[in-house]
């Protein structure tokens, strides 16, 4: 007997009952639905007892194990989307997060309609930041660099998938060679790694058991370690004029405006995402 629409829909949501709460489950289900059989939620909920296939059953199954240890869905479904931009993903690089979304939304209020703009993406993972730039800004020269290949491997399919022109370079921020970048910036944006360690075992499994864990933490004692490498960095290579946009721990605000002052930089502002944390700077030079 063949299973339908409505009663793969009943399976999942009685497979996920008591893991995740009730509105996610909704949510959950649709996708995986969607993503296994191809069929869009406006026909399943016109024809929800059409059936569905054996290859999709399956699917369905190994990804209702993968959520049963929080294996988050986007690895599953290997899909996300960010600032409009579909993307792919995996263990190899951070799920986008819509507080970066307002990192981004932050830098187009400030230079949409600004053309031939140099911006350089720190730490690119999927190659988002990059990519919803150079989207939106169009005569953007967009650069952006991680210290992950597989991640940067990711960045550019992403790219090409898009249609975006990136340059995507291998570079370690932690270390001087990052300054071989070719030129001077208008714009450094990055979302670093800012959880300190200890925070670990406060994470929700999701994150703290797949992504990856470079992408995430720094040590206790120098959780600022990435923005002073940045604030070098853009000493040398962000033009007069320039801003640097970065996200950050909801505990650091004061201390990552602090240390952007005491290094000279200007206009120094803090914003709050949109749960009301302390979560992006802006300073210029
Ligand atoms: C918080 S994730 C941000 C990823 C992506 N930009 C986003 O917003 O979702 C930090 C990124 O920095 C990269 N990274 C970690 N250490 C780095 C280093 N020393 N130099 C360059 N990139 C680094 C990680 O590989 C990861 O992709």
């Amino acid at each position: 007997m063949k299973v339908t629409l409505r009663q793969a829909d009943h399976f999942i949501r009685k497979e996920l009952q008591g893991i995740y709460p009730p509105e996610e489950i909704r949510s959950l289900s649709l996708l995986v639905l969607t993503h296994c059989t191809g069929i869009q939620p406006v026909e399943m909920h016109s024809n929800p007892d059409q059936p569905v296939s054996e290859t999709a059953l399956a699917q369905i199954n190994k990804i209702i194990d993968g959520l049963k240890i929080y294996k988050p869905v986007q690895y599953m479904t290997g899909t996300t989307q960010f600032y409009g931009l579909p993307l792919k993903v995996n263990e190899d690089v951070l799920i986008p997060r819509p507080e970066t979304e307002e990192l981004v939304h932050w830098i187009l209020g400030d230079y949409s309609g600004t053309s031939f703009l140099r911006i350089l993406d720190i730490g690119t993972g999927s190659g988002n930041i990059a990519l919803a730039l150079a989207k939106n800004l169009v005569s953007a020269d967009v650069w952006a660099t991680d210290n992950s290949a597989p991640a940067l491997h990711l960045a550019k399919e992403n790219a090409r998938e898009n249609g975006l022109m990136v340059h995507f370079v291998f570079s370690d921020i932690l270390h001087a060679g990052s300054y071989s970048l070719p030129g001077q910036f208008d714009i450094i944006v990055s979302n670093p790694p800012y959880i300190p360690e200890s925070e670990k075992n406060s994470l929700p499994r999701n994150v703290a058991d797949f992504e990856p864990s470079q992408a995430l933490f720094v040590p206790d004692d120098d959780p600022l370690l990435f923005y002073r490498k940045i604030i070098s960095f853009a000493q040398i290579k962000l033009k007069q004029g320039g801003a640097v946009y970065v996200e950050i721990h909801e505990n650091f605000g004061h201390e990552v405006t602090a240390l952007f002052r005491k290094e000279g930089f200007l206009n120094v502002e803090i914003r709050k995402d949109i749960n009301e944390k302390n979560r992006m700077v802006k300073a210029s030079l």
